[in-house]
């Protein structure tokens, strides 16, 4: 099962399980993270924003065109920025930490 951790902009770490399967977005949304994902997935909208950590980003596919563009929209993005409503979870995925970015920098 894949041990998620998620980080808030204040520093707070939640540490959670996911499921494979189910993307990055269903899990904060079962643990009440505050990641919005407003088009509910549909890759318009760039709100569930999340910044991987560098080793676990190496180990994800990489992003495919159409998110690149929706990232390109991201307030700060990173070199490690992800749409979270684009990474499934899978059993390759023992562990992943992301960053909730502020709305504002
Ligand atoms: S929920 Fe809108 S792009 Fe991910």
């Amino acid at each position: 099962m894949p041990k998620i951790t998620f980080i808030d902009p204040n520093g707070t770490h939640h540490d959670v399980d996911g499921t494979p399967g189910e993307t990055l977005l269903d899990v904060a949304r079962d643990h009440d993270i505050d990641i919005e994902g407003a088009c509910e997935g549909a890759m318009s909208c760039s709100t569930c924003h999340v910044i991987v950590e560098r080793k676990a980003f190496k180990n994800l596919p990489n992003p495919d065109e159409d998110e690149e563009d929706i990232l390109d929209l991201a307030y700060g993005r990173k070199r490690t920025s992800r749409l979270a409503c684009q990474i499934t979870l899978s059993d390759d995925i023992d562990k992943l930490a992301v960053k909730v970015p502020t709305q504002f920098q």
